[in-house]
This record gives C-alpha cells, structure tokens and sequence, in this order.
C-alpha cells in the first residue's frame, strides 16, 4: 500500500455509515451494520496482499491457479470496540491469527497504559492489521502501533469506521509507515474527545452499555 490515508467511498459502505450515525438506530442493527462495513473495508485493506499461484486441478484440466502467498495474516482488536470490526472481518478471512490490545487512560497523565496484549507469533513475517473504529485523538492508536512494532510487526495497516482530521495526523506523524483505512474522515474532536459529527460511542453502541 502506497496511499497513508485511503476513504472507501463505495456507496454501500456510505449507506451503511449513515444508518450506524443516527441516533435511533438499534443496538442489534448497528452490530449487524458494523458486521457488514467490516467486511466491506477488510475487502479494501486486503487489496494489495501478496499473491502467488498454485497447481491445481479442476473437473477439465490442471491449471496454476493464484493464491494468497505468505504466511496468515494477524487482525489485532483494540478492546473493546475493536471487536465489532473483528468479527466481521474474521467471515471473510477466517484463518487470519487474531490479537488483542487493551489499553486504559491514565487519569494523571492521560496516556494510553497497557492492561492486556496478546498477540500472534512471527508478527514480522506477516500483514498485521490493527482494528479499531474510532480513530480519535490517535493516542491509543499510536500507542498500539509501537507496541506492535515492539512485537516484530514490520507491515502494519490501521483500519478505522471513522477518523478525525486531528488522529490522522498524529498517527501520520508518529508513524507515517503506517497506511490509514477508513469509511470517512469526520470534520474535528469536541472537547471530550469525541469525533463530530460522529456516532457516538462505538464501544456502547454495539454493546449497548451507557
Ligand atoms: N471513541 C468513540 O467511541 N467515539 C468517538 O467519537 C471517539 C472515540
């Protein structure tokens, strides 16, 4: 991937985007809408994954046929909301080894700490794809980023819902290696942090929590 920031603007990922904004849109629609985007974005992120062929046969005749090369991709969630990207990105590619970040905000300080990684061996022999919805002040996403990069993963894409202006650009500047893919890029942060015009919270949204 050559492009840092790349909007998918097809129009069933905008469609499906407007729904999972409004405000009355159910909890079990918006986890069904954010399975379906899910799946439409991991097609876009998986775009240029290395490619190879192999023999095989089909009911007339043998044939070199292309496959994906490499070893299994690894899809790394950010806890919680991570997870609704996961899902359904694991139906469309279901052998990818699948990793866990958690991270909370120290209240002194109001920087990412660590409180849970768990994540797939051999990370510098393979695509590592690092899901999270909201791609918001950026300063857990390039937390995660470094701890990834601590872990040996050298080929890192971040996919995202939704991003603001202001965390794309600290993820740009923090680590411009790594290519941004999102539904939409959002007008700014409010004071809380939060994307406007947003969805809200993505975490209590499809978990419904408050
Ligand atoms: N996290 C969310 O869930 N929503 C935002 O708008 C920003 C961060």
């Amino acid at each position: 991937m050559t492009q840092t920031l790349t909007i998918v603007d097809h129009p069933l990922v905008q469609h499906k985007l407007t729904l999972m904004r409004q405000r009355d849109t159910s909890t079990a629609v918006f986890r069904q809408l954010l399975r379906e985007i899910s799946q439409l974005l991991a097609y876009e992120v998986t775009r240029s994954l290395p490619m190879t062929t192999r023999s095989i046969e089909t009911p007339l005749m043998e044939m070199e046929a292309p496959a994906l090369a490499g070893r299994k991709l690894a899809l790394i969630s950010i806890l919680r909301a991570g997870n609704g990207l996961l899902d359904g990105m694991l139906e469309l590619i279901p052998s990818a080894r699948v990793g866990f970040v958690g991270l909370y905000r120290d209240e002194k300080t109001l920087q990412p700490v660590k409180y849970y990684f768990k994540v797939p061996d051999q990370l510098d022999q393979r695509l590592t794809i690092i899901v999270d919805p909201m791609l918001a002040t950026g300063n857990s996403s390039v937390a995660a980023v470094q701890m990834l990069k601590d872990a040996g993963a050298r080929d890192i894409r971040f996919l995202c819902l939704l991003a603001a202006p202001e965390g794309v650009a600290r993820m740009q500047e923090a680590h411009p290696d790594v290519p941004i893919v999102t539904a939409a890029l959002d007008d700014r942060l409010n004071d809380k942090g939060y994307i406007l015009p947003g969805l809200g919270d993505a975490g209590d949204r499809m978990f419904g929590t408050k």
